[in-house]
């Protein structure tokens, strides 16, 4: 009896701190609102502790909560079209982590992709989170702050589908390039051009500008970074809140779900241009009777617009 409890008293306080630490810490839930399968990637920044995972596959609809420490720093992104090749070993056709395995172990996402980033507890304990085209873009994403004790709050996120209205030049589609658009390059990666990279004589906020290219994804979701100084615009703050990152999100996504706080940023989660083309059609238009429409006036930016919101990935 007396040996029992020497075994389990340090069994039940090593219990008791594990669900201590457990209420200091935070949790992304990640949701998936497409619908095929996206397969998450997380990757944990230097000198940040690692999660209990780095890759999973996450059903159409399905959701999954990953808890954090407070102290974290790192991304998330979705790859898509995911499977085993003939050697049995893992591949994505967007945002491959490169790891042969469900789990990315450390690496990162192949651009373009689509990127969440999060330093939670940095400065002055504010948690930093963006969306990032910079890299490219792979699926519309948006993280929602629950429950922030400071900081401003706001949902940011890119929630149009840019998949079918990328430029060619930037375009990454199946079919060696010839079949439906899957991704869409930055420029920085398409061109490798030092003006579009923000690197060489173009490495500061002053010299480096936003470029044609760059404002493509600027216009469609103006609260992502669109190149690499393009922080006053992008980057937000939140204390001690609890995240939900969603893949897919409908574009008009209510205003209740989006922000708990005053949302007192500039710039729309959604252009309104998009957005009101949007509503036109979840409210019954069809696809290729409002393309017709367009086309008989003559509408090219609208056709355009019209199949960057009307292609909810895959
Ligand atoms: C894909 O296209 C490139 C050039 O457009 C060509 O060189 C290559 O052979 C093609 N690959 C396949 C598998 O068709
Ligand atoms: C919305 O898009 C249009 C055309 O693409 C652009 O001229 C405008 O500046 C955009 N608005 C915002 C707030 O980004």
């Amino acid at each position: 009896m007396d040996r029992l409890l020497v075994i389990t008293i340090p069994v039940l306080s090593l219990l008791a701190l594990s669900l201590l630490s457990e209420v200091h810490s935070t949790s992304f839930k990640i949701v998936n609102k497409c619908r095929r399968t996206v397969w998450p990637g997380l990757l944990s920044g230097a000198n940040t502790a690692q999660l209990p995972t780095t890759g999973f596959a996450l059903p159409s609809g399905a959701s999954r909560t990953v808890p954090l420490p407070r102290s974290w720093s790192g991304r998330i992104w979705g790859r898509t079209l995911c499977g085993h090749d003939s050697q049995g070993r893992f591949a994505c056709v967007t945002a491959d982590c490169g790891s042969g395995k469900l789990e990315c172990a450390g690496g990162g996402a192949k651009p373009p992709a689509t990127l969440a980033e999060f330093t939670l507890n940095g400065a002055g304990g504010l948690d930093f989170y963006d969306v990032s085209l910079v890299d490219g873009y792979n699926l519309p994403m948006l993280v929602v702050a629950r429950g922030g004790k400071g900081g401003g709050c706001s949902a940011t996120g890119c929630l149009v589908d840019l998949n079918g209205a990328c430029p060619a030049q930037l375009r990454v589609a199946t079919g060696n390039g010839t079949g439906r658009g899957v991704a869409c390059r930055s420029a920085c990666e398409a061109f490798g051009d030092p003006q579009y990279c923000c690197s060489g004589a173009y490495s500061t906020p002053d010299t480096c500008q936003p470029s044609a290219y760059s404002l493509f994804f600027k216009n469609a979701c103006p609260r992502s970074y669109s190149y690499a100084y393009d922080d006053k615009t992008s980057t937000y703050t939140c204390a001690g809140a609890d995240y939900i990152i969603i893949f897919c999100p409908l574009p008009y996504t209510s205003q209740k779900v989006l922000s708990a706080r005053k949302d007192s940023v500039q710039l729309p989660l959604v252009n309104k241009t998009t957005m009101y083309i949007m509503s036109k059609y979840a409210s019954g238009a069809s696809f290729s009777g409002l393309m017709r429409a367009r086309y008989a006036r003559g509408f090219a930016l609208s056709v355009l617009t019209s199949v960057m919101v009307l292609r909810p990935y895959l």
